[in-house]
């Protein structure tokens, strides 16, 4: 955080620099100071007989961490006024103060917040703690850096309001190894997708009750910017309205339904109880994003006057701050708040690299009224899906990953990597999953992506997408055919019997509780038959499921990575049931989905038929 520090040094010292600890105050851009909020202003607020007690003020949304660092990690809370309950109706009519974002404030004093973190769950052994200070200009959050910590260590951590017996629940967290330090095994569980009137996000606390992971990995879609059931316009009624009641525009609107989302309390359970490294996808801005528009924006008089109230680039970064505010993350490029594709070494083991594949370059997606004409230049060498900055620094990670010797590279994607073509011969509704809204809008991308691969020969590669709401297993492989019928010899590079040819596997994850390709309520006999079909004319595609929501979990030694299929049979209520829909593994320099000897394993959806034991 030197920038940080740099922001720090402008400001006298001693006084303000409990003010500058949280990090949501400062500026996206160090050589734009201005754009932050002015700590001094803030503070000027902090007139005595105005302020808080502490006794109306709570943590009313749990605690995060995240992005971790071998010494450093992001702790994360929210500590705002609970104004309904000061009032006499409880909370039942009104806001409720779990959603009280608004601008009616009685008192504009900021609120002082203290954390501690402990190598114990009782406290006591404190190893580092600090002062900040939040207001209502950053939705009372509170995002501050803990430093001077261990590796690899887990560590606990709370808040309080300053002088004050009012706690924040207890987190704990982790550390990362340093890049240089042997590591025999890290376990990480994979999200998407977690539309919240769709259903509870049982997924999210799987993981935490079985205490089954290191770190969370988040590809996007956190939440969606949609008015309650997305453009299908049904779903369940389950009594989950997400807040507010309409599409997000505002500032105010973004925070709303982080807050909303805040309240289920798996997700709750999951933040304070591991370290998330999330990246955004399209929803966290609106539905199919791209550099310059989204699939509502038609870049006409009327598209303004009729859906959206803002322009685009207020629009994105109203998404973009709320998002900085809300999540446990850092901001790796002080100049360049858009930028969120950033890596962590896990020691020698693994290196992952978050991709940002909507927001920060990416040439024109499908917006459903252009689809065919997508599909008619997803070829041109000149699109990209990330922007040139990004690939070029994408490249360099792999490579050096590879020079370093780590024994993975895991990339994090938010849309599926390979080619995946699900359309029938015959017209029918099937095309949901043929989308070049993925890589496959974008095939340069892709090839420049497997060229670097296979001309460096960087091996042991691990592709993870979320976006499709569904589960795929595929080989990671430049198909020179795509010939349906997998012949050997229609494959002169690649042979999907062996995998031989390949140079890496993707693993893509279904939704937490988006629908899928069979609506929110599916048939088995649908799904089924998409899957068997799926599998059935995409050469490299060795298994999938588009039945359940759920979530992957990777165990990864230097030998191999294990990656389960976690399957949750009703999102309907908050309940704890879950099954292993498939379970696979990749083996040190196969390169490819390991085929049926030991311990490959299926229980629903549809895997290659001679891969079956
Ligand atoms: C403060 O928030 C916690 C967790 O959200 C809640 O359980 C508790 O009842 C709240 N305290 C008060 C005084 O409202
Ligand atoms: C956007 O433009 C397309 C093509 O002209 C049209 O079909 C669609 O209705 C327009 N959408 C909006 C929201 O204006
Ligand atoms: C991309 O290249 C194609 C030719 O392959 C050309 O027709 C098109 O105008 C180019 N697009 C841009 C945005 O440069
Ligand atoms: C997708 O598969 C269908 C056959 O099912 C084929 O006609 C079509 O050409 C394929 N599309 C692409 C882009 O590979
Ligand atoms: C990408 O590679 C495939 C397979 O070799 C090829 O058919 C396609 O034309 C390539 N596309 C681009 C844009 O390079
Ligand atoms: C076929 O795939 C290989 C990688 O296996 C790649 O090097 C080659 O350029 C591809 N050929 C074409 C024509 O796309």
């Amino acid at each position: 955080m030197k920038s940080a520090l740099a922001i720090l040094s402008l400001l006298p010292v001693g006084s303000f620099a409990s003010w500058a600890g949280n990090i949501n105050y400062l500026s996206p851009s160090v050589h734009h100071p201005s754009l932050g909020i002015s700590i001094r202003r803030v503070a000027k607020r902090s007139v005595p007989g105005t302020e808080y007690t502490p006794q109306q003020l709570n943590f009313t949304h749990g605690v995060a961490s995240g992005d971790p660092y071998a010494t450093s990690v992001i702790l994360w809370t929210r500590a705002a006024p609970m104004m309904d309950s000061v009032n006499d109706d409880g909370g039942v009519t009104g806001l409720s103060p779990m959603y009280w974002h608004g601008p009616e404030v009685t008192s504009t004093a900021p609120v002082c917040v203290e954390w501690k973190v402990a190598k114990d769950k009782a406290m006591k052994q404190v190893v580092s703690n600090g002062k900040a200070y939040t207001s209502s200009d950053i939705d009372f959050t509170v995002k501050v850096e803990a430093t001077h910590l261990k590796p690899f260590t887990y560590y606990y951590y709370q808040f309080n309001i300053c002088n004050s017996n009012v706690k924040s629940p207890i987190g704990r967290t982790k550390t990362a190894p340093r890049p240089g330090d042997h590591v025999s095994r890290a376990r990480f569980a994979v999200y998407s997708c977690a539309f919240y009137a769709y259903g509870y996000f049982n997924a999210y606390g799987h993981s935490a009750r079985k205490d089954s992971v290191d770190y969370v990995l988040h590809l996007g879609d956190y939440i969606y910017e949609y008015a309650r059931y997305g453009n299908t316009g049904e779903g369940p009624d389950i009594g989950r309205v997400p807040q507010p009641e309409h599409e997000l525009f505002t500032l105010y609107d973004y925070r709303l339904r982080y807050a909303t989302h805040r309240t289920d309390e798996d997700l709750l359970l999951s933040h304070r109880t591991f370290p998330w490294i999330p990246t955004w996808d399209d929803h966290e801005v609106a539905d199919n994003s791209w550099r310059d528009g989204y699939t509502k924006l038609n870049n006409t008089e009327n598209s303004f006057i009729e859906d959206d109230p803002v322009s685009v680039d207020q629009r994105k970064m109203n998404a973009v701050r709320a998002y900085f505010e809300w999540m446990p993350i850092r901001q790796v490029d002080m100049d360049d708040n858009l930028r969120i594709w950033r890596s962590t070494a896990f020691g020698d083991l693994v290196d992952l690299v978050m991709l940002d594949t909507r927001h920060y370059d990416r040439s024109i997606t499908t917006l459903y009224y252009n689809d065919d004409y997508i599909g008619s230049i997803a070829d041109e060498p000149n699109r990209s899906q990330m922007g040139g900055r990004q690939e070029n620094w994408f490249f360099r990670q792999l490579s050096e990953s590879q020079k370093r010797g780590a024994s993975w590279r895991l990339v994090g994607s938010q849309t599926v990597f390979s080619y995946l073509n699900n359309t029938k011969p015959t017209p029918s509704d099937f095309n949901y999953v043929f989308r070049y809204d993925s890589w496959q809008g974008y095939t340069a991308s892709r090839n420049r992506t497997l060229h670097h691969m296979y001309s460096n020969n960087i091996q042991n590669n691990i592709v993870l997408a979320g976006d499709s709401h569904a589960s795929w297993v595929s080989d990671l492989v430049w198909l020179n055919s795509t010939d349906p019928d997998p012949r050997p010899e229609d494959h002169p590079d690649y042979d999907p019997r062996t995998g031989r040819g390949a140079i890496g596997v993707e693993f893509a994850s279904t939704a937490v509780t988006s629908p899928g390709t069979g609506g929110w309520n599916p048939k088995l006999e649908v799904t089924q038959e998409r899957s068997d079909f799926a599998v059935k004319i995409n050469p490299s595609l060795q298994w999938t499921e588009q039945h359940h929501r759920g979530y992957l979990e990777l165990d990864i030694t230097h030998e191999k990575v294990k990656t389960t299929y976690f399957g949750i049979p009703s999102v309907m209520s908050r309940n704890r049931d879950e099954f292993v829909m498939g379970e696979f593994e990749v083996r040190k320099d196969e390169n490819r989905v390991h085929r049926p000897a030991g311990g490959y394993k299926v229980n629903s959806g549809s895997a290659k038929k001679y891969l079956k034991v």
